[in-house]
């Protein structure tokens, strides 16, 4: 059988459900493992105002490697290599959580799946975001990055996010900056893309 090469077409977006939370947390801690505390999905998923999205894969398509799918690497949850995966789920690779507060919309957290980096799944989150942004009331996203971050921030600079300031030591594992980056839509851009 010839192997199957994963591009973006194979990802779905959807919002997260509740059998999704231990993939979620494996995501992040492998995203960003020195966030303390963890995030409660189970919150996230029950509170009016945050939005969870999730890029998911049907498992056949996860390579077998050895006689053995990669998808469970490590059984328990915290090991290193844990998916949180469990039989006939789909596959998630990424997350995205965005909470829409006064009319703005404010991304939290984005992350994807170390091995399944620079195949387009976080474009495909963002995409989903912004073209169901063009339909609710607000006018904008913001988001903070790090200022090292240089994939996180050309990622958003190719979907046209401007850096409009900076959040000086907000970081506090590093104290690092944070810069602040913001996509705004003008009635009249929202009001042609709704029709599109
Ligand atoms: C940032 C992150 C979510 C991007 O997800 P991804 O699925 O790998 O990104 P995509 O494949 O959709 O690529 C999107 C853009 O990111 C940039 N990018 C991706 N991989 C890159 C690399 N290795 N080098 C430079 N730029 C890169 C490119 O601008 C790319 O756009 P292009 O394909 O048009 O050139 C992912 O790297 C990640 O989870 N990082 C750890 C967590 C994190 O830093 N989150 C952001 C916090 S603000």
């Amino acid at each position: 059988m010839t192997e199957h090469i994963l591009t973006a077409n194979d990802f779905r977006i959807r919002h997260m459900i509740k059998s999704d939370v231990d993939q979620l947390q494996a995501i992040e801690l492998d995203a960003f493992p020195e966030l303390f505390p963890p995030t409660s999905f189970l919150k996230e998923y029950s509170k009016p105002n945050s939005t969870v999205l999730v890029a998911e894969i049907d498992h056949n398509l996860i390579p077998i490697i050895n006689g053995e799918t990669s998808l469970k690497l490590a059984r328990t949850k915290y090991r290193k290599g844990f998916t949180g995966w469990n039989s006939g789920a789909s596959f998630i690779t990424g997350m995205l959580i965005n909470w829409l507060m006064a009319e703005e919309n404010h991304i939290i957290s984005i992350g994807v799946r170390r091995g399944y980096r620079g195949l387009g799944i976080g474009k495909l989150l963002m995409n989903y975001l912004i073209e169901s942004v063009i339909t609710n009331s607000s006018n904008s996203i913001t988001l903070e990055v790090r200022e090292s971050n240089f994939i996180a921030i050309s990622m958003y600079k190719t979907l046209k996010f401007k850096i409009v300031g900076k959040r000086k030591r907000y970081y506090s594992d590093n104290n690092e900056d944070a810069l602040i980056m913001t996509l705004c839509f003008d009635q009249q851009q929202k009001s042609t893309n709704a029709h599109i």
